[in-house]
């Protein structure tokens, strides 16, 4: 029993027969000081990486209003083709937040995939999914062309030449009255499934989905 007790450890620096231990002390001074250095170090590095931290995600969080904008009545668009139209993505910067989408009808001989089922439109975004030029519908050859580095989509807008990662964008449509209205963009990967709005050069197939996730400001462009 009392070898028991000797062999319990005191919590007094003093009786531990640590060099300058004072009267009553149970951390050494090198102790505290390694813990004090390291709680120091611990906020400093805090201060640094929870603003950072509260950058990168915080817009996550943040939603953006939707908006619906009419740009056009029902008997100006066909199945057949595209109508170039212009959309006002962003008021707040004037002329540069405007676009132009290709809006068509749906068809269902063209438009079979089952996402677009239901779709009374189709509207495509002109932004090349490879760094953001303006694509252009060119009729005779059923594509879209980007001028830039010759980014090439199909009628569907699918990527079928060229360095863009995905196909092209669309927006949501509806119809009021008479009235053909587009609505959020949203993007879609290579079997036009949708996701949120990417940017230019972020892939959404596989895991790309996972790796290059949507930022609200993304809507706007
Ligand atoms: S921006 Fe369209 S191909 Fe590069």
């Amino acid at each position: 029993m009392a070898d028991k007790r000797s062999k319990h450890k005191s919590k007094y620096t003093i009786d531990r027969q640590i060099p300058g231990a004072f009267e009553g002390e149970t951390v050494t001074r090198r102790r505290f000081m390694t813990v004090s250095s390291q709680a120091a170090g611990g906020i400093a590095a805090a201060s640094f990486l929870l603003p950072a931290l509260g950058f990168a995600i915080g817009p996550i969080f943040k939603s953006t209003p939707e908006h619906w904008e009419t740009v056009g009545t029902v008997g100006m668009f066909t199945d057949t083709n595209y109508t170039p139209v212009v959309l006002t993505l962003n008021p707040e910067i004037g002329e540069a937040g405007k676009t132009t989408v290709y809006v068509r009808k749906y068809n269902s001989a063209i438009d079979t995939d089952p996402y677009d089922q239901g779709s009374a439109f189709i509207a495509i975004s002109s932004r090349c999914a490879h760094l953001g030029c303006p694509v252009r519908w060119v009729d005779a050859a059923e594509r879209f062309i980007c001028p830039c580095h010759g980014g090439v989509y199909d009628l569907l807008g699918r990527r079928v030449g060229g360095p863009p990662v995905r196909p092209l964008d669309r927006f949501y449509t509806r119809v009021i009255g008479e009235n053909v209205q587009l609505g959020p963009r949203f993007s879609v990967n290579s079997e036009l499934r949708r996701f949120s709005p990417r940017d230019p050069g972020e892939p959404l197939d596989g895991i790309g989905q996972y790796l290059y996730p949507s930022r609200p400001g993304a809507q706007k462009l």
